[in-house]
C-alpha cells in the first residue's frame, strides 16, 4: 500500500496515499474539529470549522489531500481565532433555544462551540429563513436551526437519490427547500430519517407523539397495547450509555410495562407473520411466473420510493402489510374478540426504529372499519424520551418477558432487523415448507454483511431456483431498480431495506455524531447483536412459532386465505415523480 510521511503539529506522520488530514490528524489523536464533514455523505466544506494552517494559508482539512512533505499546524492562535469565528458567525443566525431542542445534550454544534471555549457571540445582524414545516406526519424541518451544512442534502440526494431536499436561493437568503417550496408532506420525501441522522443540529427532527401516548395512557377507557421492532431492542441501551450493541430486550419490556402499556407485544409475532404470507405468496408467484421478482414490502420508505419512481413496478410488490401494521391488525381482530375488547377502545402504539413507519401508520390503506390498525408510531428516541421522563433507572430493571398470545417471536423475526433478514427468514421458511424436511444449517450467511447489493440462488428441492437479491440503502436500491428496467438483472425475489444496514440504523434510532461514527462501525454492532439474539431463540424458523400455528388454526384458516387477505394485505398507490 502505497504510504506519504508528513508533518503535523511538528510530528512525522505516515498515512495511506488519499487520506486527508482531518483523518490523518485524528489517526494521531489530534481530534480537529467538524460540522459539515460526513464521511463518504457530505465534503463540501462549507462551515470552516476544520481549518488547519499550512504555511500562510488556512485551508479546511476535510478535504484537504495529505501530501509528501506537507507540514500542518492544527492549534495555532491563527488557526484558534479562525475556527472560533466560523462558529460564532453560525451562533449568530441560529436559533439559540437550546434548552428545549430536541438534540439538547446531543447538538454537534453545541459541542463545536463548547469545545472552542465560546462564551458570547460577538456578532449580530439580521436572521434567516425561520420557517418550520409540520405538515410530514414523520419528519420536522426548522430552519431557524439549520447552519446550511449540507449534510442532510448528501443523505437525501448522494446517499437515498431521493433528493427531496436541495439548496435553493443564493447568499444569506439560501435555504435547504423542497423542489418549488413545497411543504415536505407533498415532496417526494420517502420519510426515512437518514437526513435527520446526518443532521448535526435540531433542524430536522422527527414529528414527535410523545404526548398523544401519555394522553391515551391516562385515559382509563383506553387499553393501550404496545409492539416493538426488532431493532429497538439492540440500540435503545445506547441512550442510557450502555455500549453500541448492547441487547435490552427485557429491560425493555419491563420499562414499558412501567410506562402503563396494559399489554407489551412483541413485533416479532407480525414478522412470523409476514413470512407465512410472503413465502406463500412467493411460492405461488413463483409458480404462475407473474410480478416476479417478489420485492418485499416491510420497508415503508422504499414502498413510497416505489411509489414515485417506479409506479409501473408496483405490481413486483409484496402485498403483505409491514409486520407492525399484520400485528395491529391482529390486535384489534384476534386479540380483541380473545380479550373481549371493543377494538374502538383498543390503541395499538409501534415502537419503531424508523420515521417512515409513522407514514406508514396514517396510510388510509391501513385502517380497515374507520380504524387505524396502528394508532401511534414511536421511535427509539420517543420510548428513551419516555423512559427518562418516567425517572426510570432503565439500567438496573429487572428482565421481564413479553406478553402472549401474540407477544412470541422467532429467531427468524429478529433478524428482519438487519440487511438480509427479511430475506433469510423468508429462505428458512420457504425451503422447509417445499422440502418437508429440516434445514441442516438455517444461517444463509451470503445474504448476511453490510455490502450494498447481494445476491445469491437458492435450489429448492422441487427444482425451483430462487434468485435472491438483498439490497440496503435507496441509492444502492435505485442502481439495481435501473439494471433490471435495462435487462441487465433478473431476479425472483428482493429484499429492499431504506436505510444503509437495515432497520439497525433506521431513522429513529439514536442518533450517533459524525465523529463517533468513524471511530465505531455502528451497523456491523448492532446487527452483532441481532444475530446474537436470533441464536439465543428456541424457535428460529418463523413456521414453527407455536402461537403463529395457532393464530392460523383458530382464526385465520390458510397463509394467503380469504380472511388473511381481508385483514393482512394492502395496496400501493402512484405518485408524482417531482
Ligand atoms: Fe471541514 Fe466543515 S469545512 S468540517
Amino acid at each position: 500500500m502505497d504510504t506519504i510521511k508528513f508533518m503535523i503539529d511538528g510530528i512525522e506522520a505516515e498515512v495511506t496515499k488519499g487520506t486527508t488530514v482531518l483523518e490523518a490528524a485524528r489517526n494521531q489523536g489530534v481530534d480537529i474539529p467538524s460540522l459539515c464533514y460526513l464521511k463518504e455523505i457530505n465534503h463540501s466544506s462549507s462551515c470552516r470549522v476544520c481549518v488547519v494552517e499550512v504555511g500562510p494559508r488556512l485551508i479546511a482539512s476535510c478535504t484537504l489531500i495529505a501530501e509528501e512533505g506537507m507540514k500542518i499546524q492544527t492549534n495555532t492562535q491563527k488557526v484558534r481565532d479562525a475556527r472560533r469565528a466560523s462558529v460564532e458567525l453560525l451562533l449568530s443566525d441560529h436559533n439559540q433555544e437550546c434548552l428545549s431542542c430536541s438534540r439538547s445534550g446531543g447538538c454537534e454544534l453545541q459541542d463545536v462551540s463548547s469545545n472552542l471555549n465560546i462564551r458570547k457571540v460577538t456578532y449580530t445582524g439580521e436572521k434567516s429563513s425561520q420557517e418550520k414545516d409540520y405538515t410530514s406526519p414523520a419528519i420536522v424541518r426548522d430552519a431557524s436551526k439549520c447552519i446550511l451544512c449540507g449534510r442532510c442534502v448528501g443523505a437525501c440526494g448522494t446517499m437515498q437519490t431521493v433528493g427531496a431536499i436541495s439548496f435553493a436561493k443564493r447568499g444569506f437568503d439560501t435555504v435547504i427547500s423542497t423542489a418549488f417550496g413545497r411543504p415536505l408532506a407533498e415532496s417526494t420525501c420517502v420519510n426515512c430519517g437518514q437526513c435527520i441522522m446526518a443532521c448535526p443540529v435540531g433542524a430536522l427532527s422527527e414529528r414527535e407523539n410523545i404526548d398523544d401516548v401519555w394522553d391515551d395512557l391516562a385515559d382509563p377507557a383506553k387499553y393501550v397495547v404496545v409492539q416493538t421492532a426488532p431493532a429497538v431492542r439492540v440500540a435503545l441501551g445506547e441512550e442510557f450509555g450502555l455500549p453500541v450493541g448492547t441487547r435490552v430486550t427485557g429491560k425493555m419490556v419491563a420499562a414499558l410495562r412501567k410506562l402503563g402499556f396494559d399489554k407489551v407485544f412483541d413485533a416479532n409475532f407480525g414478522a412470523d407473520l409476514t413470512i407465512m404470507e410472503e413465502g406463500t405468496e412467493l411460492l405461488s408467484r413463483l409458480g404462475s411466473g407473474e410480478n416476479l421478482p417478489l420485492m418485499t414490502s416491510c420497508c415503508p420508505g422504499w414502498v413510497k420510493f416505489m411509489e414515485h419512481n417506479f409506479p409501473d413496478r408496483l405490481g413486483n410488490l409484496s402485498t403483505c402489510k409491514s409486520p407492525h401494521e399484520m400485528e395491529g391488525s391482529m390486535v384489534k381482530s384476534f386479540f380483541a374478540k380473545k380479550a373481549g375488547i371493543d377494538p374502538k377502545n383498543i390503541v395499538v402504539v409501534s415502537i419503531m426504529p424508523c420515521t417512515a413507519k409513522k407514514y406508514e401508520g396514517a396510510r388510509e390503506e391501513l385502517s380497515r372499519e374507520g380504524l387505524q390498525d396502528v394508532d401511534w408510531v414511536l421511535t427509539t428516541r420517543e420510548l428513551a424520551a419516555m423512559i427518562k421522563e418516567a425517572g426510570l433507572d432503565f439500567v438496573n430493571l429487572k428482565d421481564e418477558a413479553f406478553d402472549n398470545p401474540i407477544g412470541k417471536g422467532s429467531g427468524a423475526a429478529v433478524i428482519f432487523g438487519a440487511t438480509g433478514g427479511v430475506a433469510e427468514a423468508a429462505l428458512r421458511t420457504v425451503f422447509e415448507i417445499t422440502s418437508g424436511k429440516a434445514l441442516d444449517t438455517i444461517e444463509y450467511t451470503a445474504v448476511r454483511g453490510m455490502e450494498g447489493i447481494k445476491e445469491t440462488v437458492i435450489d429448492l428441492p422441487t427444482g425451483q431456483r430462487i434468485r435472491t437479491a438483498v439490497v440496503h440503502g435507496l441509492g444502492n436500491a435505485r442502481k439495481l431498480m435501473e439494471a433490471m428496467e435495462r435487462g441487465d438483472k433478473t431476479y425472483d425475489f428482493m429484499e429492499v431495506m431504506a436505510c444503509p444496514g437495515g432497520c439497525i440504523t433506521g431513522g429513529g434510532q439514536p442518533i450517533v455524531d459524525a465523529g463517533t461514527s468513524e471511530r465505531i462501525d455502528i451497523k456491523a454492532e448492532r446487527a452483532k447483536a441481532i444475530y446474537t439474539e436470533d441464536e439465543a431463540q428456541t424457535v428460529r424458523k418463523s413456521h414453527n412459532n407455536p402461537y403463529i400455528k395457532a393464530l392460523y388454526e383458530e382464526f385465520l384458516g390458510e397463509p394467503n386465505g380469504h380472511l388473511a387477505h381481508e385483514l393482512l394485505h394492502t395496496h400501493y398507490i402512484k405518485r408524482s415523480k417531482v
